[in-house]
Order: structure tokens, then C-alpha cells, then sequence
């Protein structure tokens, strides 16, 4: 890649950069109040969602590795509404009682039983109940290839875009919260 090139900081583990494109544009054209990310790792795009959002938000980002977490606390440290927290992303769901949320980008564990579990805690279609806002926006990374989150996003009214693939998966899952 260029050097000078916009996705030349990209770095393995990283969300892609350009589907972070998409999700600062989602940010850009929803303007939500409360965010959450599952998974931190280096805060890359934990610090873009911001920068997309701006200082009104608040954004929350969750990661339970103590390394990562130490690291992202350190580079998020002067963004104002951003709090990364070094907790279990599941067990942060289960005990949270906070605002709703508006905008949610799920990125930790990839397993699919955990992304299943993490989707019916943030929206339970049966019920209505859940932590999302109406027309909350949930975005699931890398829907496509080996973790098998296509069909999960599928089955809760969500769609997948189909995105340039880095390893073994990729692409966005969207799904949007009924009002
Ligand atoms: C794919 S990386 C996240 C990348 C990040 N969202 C980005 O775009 O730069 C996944 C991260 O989730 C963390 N993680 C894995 N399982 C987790 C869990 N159950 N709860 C919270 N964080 C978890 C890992 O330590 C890792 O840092």
C-alpha cells in the first residue's frame, strides 16, 4: 500500500478501513447519541466513530483483554464522551442499565453463539425488549466466510453488504431497530 495512502495506518486485527468508511458515514447520517463497540483492540476505530460523531455522543467500547484495554484507554484518553472499559462484552450487556443505545458496532468475540447472545440482549424481536433505541442501528463485523454471522443478521430483519475480504471473512452485517 502507498504510504501517503488514507488506509496506510490500517493494521491486522483493525476493522477494515473501509468499512469504517461506511460506518463513520452511518454515524455522520444517524447523529446518535449513545454508542457502543464491542471489542476495542488498538481504539483504531473506536477513535474514528468519535471523530464521526463528534464531542455530543457518548461512545462506549468494551474490551476484555487487560493488554488492549490498557492500551485504548491510553489513546482515547483526551476524547471527550469516549469510555473504553475492560469488561466482558456479554456480562457488560446482562448488568447494563444505562441509555438505550442508538448505534452499536459489534466487533469482540466473532463466535457465533456469542454474537447470537449479544444480539438478543441489545434487541429481542419477539418481545420488542432490549438496550436499543427504536431505529437503533446495529452493525455486526464480518458477517461473510468462516464465522457464519450471515445467517444470524438475516434471520433479525438485518442485511449483509458484501465488502472487499482481508482473511477469512469480512463485510457488514445492518440491522436496524423498529420504532
Ligand atoms: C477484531 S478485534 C476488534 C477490532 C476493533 N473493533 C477495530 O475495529 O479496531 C476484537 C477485540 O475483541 C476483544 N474481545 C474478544 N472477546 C471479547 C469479549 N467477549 N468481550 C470483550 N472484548 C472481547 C479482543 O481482545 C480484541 O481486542
Amino acid at each position: 500500500m502507498f504510504p501517503d495512502h488514507p488506509y496506510a495506518d490500517w493494521l491486522p486485527g483493525s476493522c477494515e478501513p473501509w468499512t469504517v468508511d461506511i460506518l463513520c458515514s452511518l454515524i455522520r447520517a444517524t447523529s446518535p447519541l449513545y454508542m457502543l463497540e464491542t471489542g476495542t483492540f488498538e481504539a483504531k476505530t473506536t477513535k474514528r466513530m468519535h471523530w464521526a460523531s463528534g464531542e455530543g455522543s457518548t461512545l462506549i467500547s468494551l474490551e476484555s483483554y487487560k493488554e488492549y484495554w490498557e492500551y485504548a484507554s491510553t489513546e482515547c484518553l483526551d476524547l471527550k464522551g469516549v469510555t473504553v472499559l475492560h469488561v466482558e462484552a456479554v456480562s457488560y450487556l446482562m448488568n447494563y442499565e444505562g441509555p438505550k443505545f442508538n448505534f452499536v458496532f459489534l466487533d469482540d468475540d466473532h463466535g457465533a453463539d456469542h454474537v447470537a447472545l449479544e444480539l438478543g440482549l441489545l434487541y429481542n424481536f419477539a418481545t420488542g425488549e432490549g438496550l436499543m433505541a427504536p431505529h437503533g442501528l446495529i452493525c455486526v463485523h464480518d458477517v461473510n466466510g468462516a464465522f457464519g454471522l450471515g445467517p444470524i443478521v438475516t434471520a433479525r430483519h438485518g442485511f449483509l453488504l458484501n465488502l472487499p475480504m482481508l482473511h477469512k471473512s469480512g463485510g457488514l452485517g445492518l440491522i436496524q431497530i423498529p420504532a
